[in-house]
C-alpha cells in the first residue's frame, strides 16, 4: 500500500521525508516522490522506481522546512514518473499525496476538464489537486471541505500549497492517517513506523476528520468544520510491531484487513439501485464475452482455489462450461483452445512463471485473456487483453489471504457482469446477489471479532497436536476445503487433506481414526443432508468433527464435536465467509507450533521460476 509522510518544522524537511518513507518500504511500492516549499517556491521531484532512484534524481536535497512525500503502489495508472505523487493541479501551487481510491474520479475529471483544467496523469488522485484549486478562494480549509464533499471513495491525503506556505492540510476516510506531535515540529504519516524515530505522541485521525498542521500547532476538524479536541496517544510499539500495525505477524494483519480489502475491491463496481456491475475494464470485449463458448480458469495455488469457486458460480449463473487448470499443467497439456475460448488468469503477484507462460500460450492460440491480479504494472497485467484489478493492497505474508478473498469478490463481479451480458440471470436475481455481495465486508468484520477468533484459536490448539487434519465439503464447500487444507499445510506444516465429502468412502476414509480432526464445511443448502451423511461416516470412525455452517441452519447433527457459525448470506457467496475461520485456524495452529508464519520454510511469495 502507498506510504505518506508530511513534515512541518524548523529542520530541513526532505531528509525527514525520505527517512520516514524508507521506514514504509516493507509495504512495497513502485514509485516515489516528494515536494517541499521554500520562500514561497515549490520544489517537486518524483520518479518511477525506488527511493534510491528519487534520491539520485534529486542529487542532494529539496530545500525548505515543510514538505510531503509519498511511495506509490500503483492502482489507477501504471507506475511512471507522471503517475507518481505528489500530484499537482494546473498550477504547482496545489500539491497532494493520497492513499486510497477515488471512485468517481472519471466523472469529476470530465467536469473539471470541461472547466478548462488540464490533466497530466492517469491517476484518480490528480482530481483532488484540481478540485482543491477549483474551490480555493483564499480559505484552504473551506476549499478542502468542498473538495471532500464531492469525492466518493477512500482517502488518506495531505495537501501542500504555496498559498499557505507554513501549513499542511490532511484528511482521512477509510484509509489510516496519524499526526505525530513534536516540539516545534509536527508530522503526518499513513503509518506509525514513519515517525517513531521522532516522536511517540500521536493523534489518530478518524474517518471524516481533517487536520491543519504547522510547526507549532495541530487543529483537527470534523466534516462539518467544527473543531475537535483529540486525545494524544502515547505509542509504545517498537518499529517492528508498528510495521505490522500491532499484530504479531503480517498474516494476521492481512486477515484483519480483509473487510477493507473487500470494500476497496467492490467500491464503485456495483450500482446498488440496479445491482448492475460496472467493469469499464471489459468495455472493449462485451461482444466477445457474449459469444464465448467456453472458459478456462488458469492459476496456481490459492489463486487456483479461487478459480474453483469461479467455475461453480460461472457454470451455475452463466451456463458456460468452465475448466479450472493449474497453470503448470495447462501449459504442457495442449488444451483445446479456440477463439471462442476465454482464458481467465488469476494471480496475486502477476509474476508467477507458470501462470505467465499459460497466459502467453493462450494469447498465441488466439484466445482473449482476462486477468485478475493485484499488482498494477505486473507482467500478467501488461500482457493480458483485459485486466480486472483486486484492490487488496500489497500482501507481504507468503500465505495468501486478503488477495484470495478479493479474487473471490472479482469473480462474483465478473460472473454477475457476464450473466447480464449473456442474459442468463433475471435482473431481480442479479440485484439480490449484488446486495449480498455488498454486505460481505461487514459480515467478514463480524467473523474477526475477538470472541469469534478465540473460538478458532481453541480449535487450533487441538489441530496443532495432530499430525494430520481433514477438510471435507461438497461443491463450493469442497473448493473451500482445498483452500483451508493448503493454508494449514503451508504455514503449520501439518499434513492436511481436502476431500469432496462424498468421495471419502472411496479410499480416504481408511485414514480416519479416533480423535483425528475433521473440519466439515456445510453451507450449501441443496446438498446439506448429503454432507451430513458424510459427516456421520467420519463420526462413526470416531473423528473429532467441527462443522462450519450458517447460524440459522436447522438440524445440525448432534454428534458433531463443535460448530463454527457463519452469518447468513446467499449460499453462493458463502466462500467469502467460510474462508475466514479456515485462515485463522491455519494461523493459530502455526503459531502454537512455533512456525515462522510469515515466511514458511521452502516457500517464496512470488514463484517466478518454473
Ligand atoms: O501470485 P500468485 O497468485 O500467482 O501466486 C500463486 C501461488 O503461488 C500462491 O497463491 C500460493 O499458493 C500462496 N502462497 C498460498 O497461500
Amino acid at each position: 500500500m502507498c506510504g505518506i509522510v508530511g513534515y512541518a518544522g524548523k529542520k530541513t524537511a526532505y531528509p525527514i521525508l525520505i527517512e520516514g518513507l524508507k521506514k514504509l518500504e516493507y509495504r512495497g511500492y513502485d514509485s516515489a516522490g516528494a515536494a517541499t516549499l521554500s520562500e514561497g517556491r515549490v520544489h517537486l521531484a518524483k520518479t518511477e522506481g525506488r527511493l534510491a532512484d528519487l534520491e539520485e534524481k534529486v542529487g542532494g536535497i529539496l530545500p525548505g522546512t515543510i514538505g510531503i512525500g509519498h511511495t506509490r503502489w500503483a492502482t489507477h495508472g501504471r507506475p511512471s514518473d507522471e503517475n507518481s505523487h505528489p500530484q499537482a493541479a494546473c498550477s504547482p501551487d496545489f500539491l497532494v499525496v493520497h492513499n486510497g481510491i477515488i471512485e468517481n474520479y472519471r466523472e469529476l475529471k470530465g467536469r473539471l476538464q470541461g472547466l478548462g483544467h488540464e490533466f497530466h496523469s492517469q491517476t484518480d488522485t490528480e482530481v483532488l489537486a484540481h478540485l482543491l484549486e477549483h474551490h480555493y478562494q483564499g480559505d484552504l480549509v473551506m476549499a478542502l471541505r468542498r473538495t471532500l464533499a464531492e469525492v466518493k471513495g477512500s482517502y488518506a491525503l495531505v495537501f501542500l500549497s504555496s498559498h499557505h506556505p507554513d501549513t499542511l492540510y490532511c484528511a482521512r476516510k477509510d484509509s489510516p492517517l496519524v499526526i505525530g506531535c513534536g516540539e516545534g515540529e509536527n508530522f503526518i504519516a499513513s503509518d506509525l513506523p514513519a515517525i517513531l524515530n521522532h516522536t511517540r505522541q500521536a493523534l489518530i485521525l478518524e474517518d471524516g476528520e481533517m487536520g491543519v498542521i504547522t510547526a507549532e500547532s495541530i487543529q483537527v476538524y470534523d466534516a462539518a468544520g467544527s473543531q475537535r479536541e483529540k486525545k494524544i496517544v502515547q505509542v509504545d510499539w517498537d518499529v517492528q510491531a508498528a510495521e505490522k500495525g500491532g499484530y504479531p505477524h503480517f498474516m494476521l494483519k492481512e486477515i484483519h484487513e480483509q473487510p477493507r480489502a473487500l470494500r476497496d475491491t467492490l467500491r464503485g463496481r456495483v450500482a446498488p439501485d440496479t445491482g448492475d456491475v460496472l467493469l469499464p475494464e471489459l468495455e472493449d470485449c462485451e461482444r466477445d464475452l457474449a459469444d464465448m463458448e467456453k472458459i478456462f480458469i488458469v492459476a496456481c495455488g490459492t489463486a487456483a482455489h479461487a478459480g474453483q469457486v469461479g467455475k461453480i458460480i460461472l457454470e451455475k449463473l452463466v451456463g458456460l462450461p468452465v475448466e479450472v487448470d493449474l497453470a503448470s499443467e495447462f501449459r504442457y497439456r495442449d488444451p483445446l483452445l479456440t477463439e471462442k475460448t476465454l482464458v481467465l488468469v488469476i494471480s496475486q503477484s502477476g509474476e508467477t512463471a507458470d501462470t505467465l507462460a499459460a497466459l502467453r500460450l493462450a494469447r498465441r492460440s488466439g484466445c482473449r485473456v482476462v486477468a485478475i491480479t493485484n499488482v498494477v504494472g505486473s507482467s500478467v497485467a501488461r500482457e493480458a487483453d483485459n485486466v480486472i484489478f483486486t484492490w487488496a493492497g500489497p500482501e507481504i505474508a507468503v500465505a495468501s489471504t486478503k488477495a484470495y478473498i478479493t479474487q473471490l469478490a472479482v469473480l462474483y463481479l465478473f460472473t454477475l457482469h457476464l450473466a447480464k451480458v449473456r442474459g442468463t440471470l433475471a435482473a431481480g436475481e442479479r440485484k439480490a446477489l449484488a446486495a449480498g455481495l455488498l454486505a460481505l465486508p461487514s459480515q467478514v468484520e463480524s467473523l474477526l471479532e475477538g470472541e469469534r477468533e478465540k473460538e478458532v484459536e481453541a480449535l487450533a490448539g487441538e489441530v496443532a497436536r495432530w499430525p494430520s487434519t481433514f477438510f471435507i465439503g461438497r461443491g463450493l464447500d469442497h473448493a473451500m476445503a482445498m483452500e483451508g487444507a493448503l493454508k494449514l499445510k503451508e504455514i503449520s506444516y501439518i499434513h492436511a487433506e481436502a476431500y469432496a465429502a462424498g468421495e471419502m468412502k472411496h479410499g480416504t476414509l481408511a485414514l480416519i481414526t479416533e480423535g483425528i480432526p475433521v473440519i466439515a464445511l456445510a453451507t450449501q443448502e441443496e446438498i446439506f443432508e448429503k454432507t451430513e451423511s458424510n459427516i456421520k461416516e467420519v463420526k462413526a470412525r470416531e473423528a473429532r468433527v467441527t462443522e462450519v455452517v450458517f447460524a440459522d441452519q436447522k438440524d445440525i447433527l448432534e454428534e458433531v464435536d463443535g460448530v463454527f457459525l457463519l452469518p447468513r448470506c446467499a449460499g453462493l457467496l458463502a466462500p467469502v465467509l467460510s474462508v475466514v475461520p479456515l485462515q485463522l485456524l491455519a494461523y493459530h495452529a502455526a503459531v502454537k507450533r512455533g512456525c515462522d508464519v510469515d515466511k514458511p520454510r521452502n516457500l517464496a511469495k512470488s514463484v517466478t521460476v518454473e
